[in-house]
């Protein structure tokens, strides 16, 4: 992927447009088909939440680095009202009569979950997975299961 890539969010065409290069980005990092799915369904998460609550704003991705492992950041942004962060991560709250899962799903389908909002400079959201995390959850489950 390239190293730095940023999607305008002003309509819904955008965020099928952010959707798919995520979905590229995450392919070429080398993440299988089950995570790319994953980085898509979060990113279409948060850039829907943008096209509704703010009107408009940006998703940008960019490769991230460890010592030993790489992986994929999603950060979302927008100047938009901002929102009362505890409630809104409790899965089902909604302000707009939605499933209120989407924030929720973001998290658990993501690796690092990061959000700051306030009404005077909107919402960020910082989102990352990294390259083979949940091969490794399931290899710690699978340990769990063996033992008990
Ligand atoms: N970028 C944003 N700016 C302001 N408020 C937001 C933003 N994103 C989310 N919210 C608030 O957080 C609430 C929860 O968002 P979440 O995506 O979890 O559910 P939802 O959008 O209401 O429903 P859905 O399940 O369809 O996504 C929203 O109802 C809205 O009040
Ligand atoms: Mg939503």
């Amino acid at each position: 992927m390239k190293k730095k890539q940023c999607v305008w969010i002003l309509n819904e065409w955008d965020i099928i447009e952010a959707r798919s290069l995520g979905k590229t980005a995450a392919r070429e990092l080398g993440f299988n088909a089950i995570d790319q799915a994953k980085v898509t369904v979060a990113i279409s998460e948060l850039a829907r939440n943008i096209f509704k609550y703010a009107g408009r704003g940006q998703i940008h991705l960019c490769q991230q680095f460890s010592e030993s492992n790489t992986g994929l950041q999603v950060l979302a942004v927008d100047q938009g009202p901002g929102m009362d962060i505890e409630k809104v991560m409790i899965d089902g709250y909604s302000t707009s009569g939605g499933l209120g899962g989407g924030l929720s799903g973001v998290k658990r389908l993501m690796d690092d979950f990061t959000v700051t909002s306030s009404p005077e400079t909107g919402t960020s959201i910082l989102t990352s997975k990294w390259l083979g995390s949940s091969t490794v959850l399931q290899v710690i489950s699978f340990e769990h299961t063996e033992s008990s």
